[in-house]
């Protein structure tokens, strides 16, 4: 029996074993050579990992469900790429893990962040984001101001990071607690904040 293009179209299981062989094949060839691509798994120039207290601050992010209103990823469109500053790449996301781009934004997108604002503006916005732009619908953090860090798993964490390949030195991991000696939750934030999208610089 040859195998013909009307024999195929009339054999429905045949036809559903064949597409299925042509869109694996497919997604291996556009998704096995990214693994592969410098561009996407080295770091961008100038991208140093997080320091403790900013570690610390990405997991209140995580914790506060920030990316359920912010996306962390401009797309290569103008529109974006005028509002927010230059579009990601992803060599800037290498240390992230797990990467917080999203796709919802209630609010605006936060890649390009850093230090975009003053750290006591950051600091009123998320004490009670209306007192500085009255038709926030942001919900307020107040807690983050009076919560003291958690530097009881700092070294842990950063010892797994370590061993997925995110150069951390053994003096790093033996001084952040002491980074993170009488610093509050908010300050750990913020301090994330004003990391984030500084690798690449801004334009104009
Ligand atoms: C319910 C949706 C929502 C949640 C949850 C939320 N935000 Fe927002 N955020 C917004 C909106 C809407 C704005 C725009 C108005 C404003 O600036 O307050 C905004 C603005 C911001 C801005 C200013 C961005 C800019 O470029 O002007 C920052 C920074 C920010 N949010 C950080 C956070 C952080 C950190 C958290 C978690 C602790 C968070 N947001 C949680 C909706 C949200």
């Amino acid at each position: 029996m040859k195998l013909t293009h009307d024999l195929i179209e009339r054999n429905q299981a045949l036809l559903i074993v064949l597409v299925i062989a042509v869109v694996a094949v497919g997604g291996l060839v556009e998704i096995v050579p990214l693994s592969f691509q410098k561009s996407v798994t080295e770091p961008v120039a100038g991208l140093k990992p997080y320091t403790p207290l900013q570690l610390t601050g990405r997991d209140i992010y995580i914790r506060e469900g920030c990316y359920n209103c912010h996306s962390q990823m401009v797309r290569p469109f103008r529109a974006e790429v005028e509002r927010y500053g230059p579009y990601s790449v992803a060599g800037e996301f290498v240390y992230d893990r797990p990467f917080q781009w999203g796709s919802k934004r209630t609010g605006p997108d936060l890649h390009r962040v850093g230090g975009r604002y003053s750290d006591e503006w950051h600091r009123l916005h998320l004490l009670n984001p209306r007192d500085l732009v009255p038709e926030s619908n942001m919900p307020a953090y107040p807690w983050l101001a009076k919560a003291r860090a958690n530097a009881e798993d700092i070294e842990a964490k950063m010892k797994a990071l370590k061993t997925l390949g995110v150069p951390y030195t053994d003096a790093e991991i033996a001084g952040a607690r002491k980074e993170l000696d009488g610093k509050t939750e908010m300050d750990a934030l913020i301090a994330y904040l004003q990391g984030l999208g500084t690798a690449v610089k801004r334009g104009k």
